[in-house]
């Protein structure tokens, strides 16, 4: 579906323009770097059993052909549930864009939470990810085109979750059990978005590290990068200068004479490279070690030590590698390509995707339009612009759609969105960690005494939502816990209305 030179990305789309021709699109997660052979497959499933839901291909049209439906997966857990007699709650998480089970294990905080409030786990699989695969499952129609792959939206989503959350209720005999949702990233906005259209369905949502603002007009396009400029600098002044000029240089070399196989010897490529598919592999390295910049070892994209914007920033201030800029360069790379030490050389043209994140090119050509990827003169790579045109340049050339650019600030809102959720809405935490890219665009200010901000300053991309570590620190701890009592209060409050009404 997407050419060889697009990478995806989990969670959001990125234009780079590291020379005149070069643009590049990565979703909220996903790149064609992201894993490599190094990342092992996801081991077999822990916590969950399995279930699938006939769910509704369309659920805005009554044409008979959208009664099509398709096998929607969900992960269940309900070892700790108290039961329907109990009215005990429901934790669902909202699935975004890739296999829901590599979320699960990387979602720990949910289930570490059930035995507390005696609570069912639910993990829900967003259509079109994962084993969720209209169509008949068949993954090479389902994405053929546009026909086929405009079932693929939020809205749909978010539909999806609603029919299967009253459903499986329905099943157990547990109306009365209140529901929250969890959501990290995309999911995290799902999360948002469901308490405030589905407000019967969930009484609250768990949104972290959702960029609902990353919006045209209301958050800056620089935003992003700035942040990962911040994040870099703040290890140390020499880690961030090296990284700004090592762009030329990779440029420069590449384009002399025997070049490519300088580098190539440089960084250990398996082939000699141009610069663009250099700078690229370098940027997803950058960005996704700035995202996913947690305090202890993880293995979310890729296998990492803990603090690992530190240790890139170790390997380029080490001064045994002296004036070396690709020395430097490639030590960086290593620690998030190669921690584990199992990769024989890189291969930059490995476009694997195992979280099965490709979807993302589409949901980003039609109304996920996060602006991202310009840089200021200051920032860690190349200064450039961001381009409403090129976007649909690139989504007409691949998809032939348009993106509808004002979808998604019209049907969920984001602009004034402190004038508008004060006196609309209630029960949303929205967790966001200050060195993760995405913050730029999150809800960073506490709207009403229920729709409640959190934010950590040396905080990554959902690390509230991880699995507890014995090495977390306190700050992590806190905000863990602080989201436990927000959670409580919602639940006891509920259980006195369904007592009086
Ligand atoms: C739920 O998770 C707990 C903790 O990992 C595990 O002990 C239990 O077996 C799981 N239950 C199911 C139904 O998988
Ligand atoms: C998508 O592919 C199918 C099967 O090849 C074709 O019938 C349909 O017209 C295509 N739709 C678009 C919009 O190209
Ligand atoms: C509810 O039960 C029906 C009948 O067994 C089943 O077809 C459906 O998949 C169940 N719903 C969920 C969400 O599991
Ligand atoms: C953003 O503002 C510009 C300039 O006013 C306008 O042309 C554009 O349509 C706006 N975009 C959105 C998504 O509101
Ligand atoms: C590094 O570069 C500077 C300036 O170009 C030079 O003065 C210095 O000697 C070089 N150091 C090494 C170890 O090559
Ligand atoms: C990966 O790390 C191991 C262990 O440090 C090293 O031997 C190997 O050369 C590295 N691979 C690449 C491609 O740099
Ligand atoms: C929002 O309010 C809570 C207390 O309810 C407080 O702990 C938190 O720090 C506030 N958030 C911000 C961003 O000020």
């Amino acid at each position: 579906m997407a050419s060889t030179s697009t990478s995806l990305s989990l969670f959001l789309f990125l234009f780079l323009h590291f020379s005149s021709s070069f643009s590049k699109t990565s979703s909220l997660f996903s790149s064609s770097f992201l894993l490599r052979s190094q990342n092992p497959p996801i081991d077999s499933l822990r916590h969950y059993r399995t279930a699938f839901f006939t769910q509704i291909l369309d659920h805005f049209n009554f044409n008979p052909q959208s009664y099509q439906s398709f096998q929607q997966r969900y992960l269940i857990n309900d070892t700790y549930w108290g039961g329907a007699a109990e009215n005990a709650p429901i934790f669902v998480y909202t699935g975004n864009e890739g296999n829901i089970e590599w979320f699960a294990q990387n979602t720990g905080f949910i289930l570490e939470s059930a035995p507390k409030f005696r609570a069912l786990v639910v993990f829900i699989e967003h259509r079109f990810y994962g084993k969720s695969i209209p169509f008949g499952g068949d993954e090479d129609v389902a994405n053929r085109n546009s026909s086929t792959l405009g079932f693929l939206s939020s809205t749909q989503a978010l539909a999806d979750y609603a029919t299967l959350i009253t459903d499986f209720k329905r099943n157990l005999t547990a109306i009365d059990s209140p529901v929250v949702v969890f959501g990290g990233s995309y999911g995290g906005m799902l999360a948002a978005w469901f308490r405030l259209k589905y407000p019967h369905v969930a009484i609250g949502a768990v949104a972290s590290s959702a960029p609902i603002l990353q919006f045209e007009n209301i958050t800056s396009p620089y935003s992003f990068n700035n942040i990962i400029t911040q994040d870099f600098k703040s290890e140390s002044q020499n880690c961030y200068r090296v990284i700004k000029g090592s762009w030329q240089q990779i440029d420069m070399v590449a384009n002399q004479p025997g070049g490519p196989q300088l580098l190539r010897n440089s960084f250990k490529f398996c082939k000699p490279a141009d610069s663009q598919s250099i700078q690229n592999w370098l940027y997803t390295a950058i960005l996704y070690t700035a995202m996913t910049d947690y305090p202890t070892p993880s293995n979310f994209l890729n296998p990492l030590p803990a603090y690992p914007v530190k240790q890139m920033c170790k390997a380029i201030d080490d001064p045994t590698t002296g004036n070396d800029t690709f020395a430097k360069l490639y030590g960086a790379a290593n620690v998030y390509y190669n921690y584990s030490g199992t990769a024989t050389c890189f291969d930059l043209d490995d476009d694997s995707d195992p979280h099965d994140l490709g979807d993302w090119t589409w949901q980003a050509c039609t109304e996920l339009i996060l602006p991202t990827g310009a840089n200021t003169e200051d920032s860690i790579f190349p200064a450039s612009t961001w381009h409403y045109a090129d976007r649909v340049h690139y989504c007409k050339s691949l998809f032939d759609v348009e993106p509808r650019r004002f979808w998604i600030t019209t049907h969920f809102g984001g602009f004034n969105i402190e004038r508008v959720l004060k006196r609309f809405g209630s029960n949303i935490i929205f967790f966001n960690g200050l060195r993760d890219p995405w913050s730029g665009g999150g809800v960073l200010k506490n709207i009403s005494s229920s729709i409640i901000a959190i934010v950590a300053k040396e905080g990554a991309h959902h690390v509230d939502l991880r699995f507890s570590d014995s090495n977390d620190p306190k700050w992590l701890k806190d905000v863990r816990k602080q989201e436990l009592n927000i959670i409580q209060d919602w639940l006891s409050q509920y259980y006195l209305d369904l007592a009086q009404y």
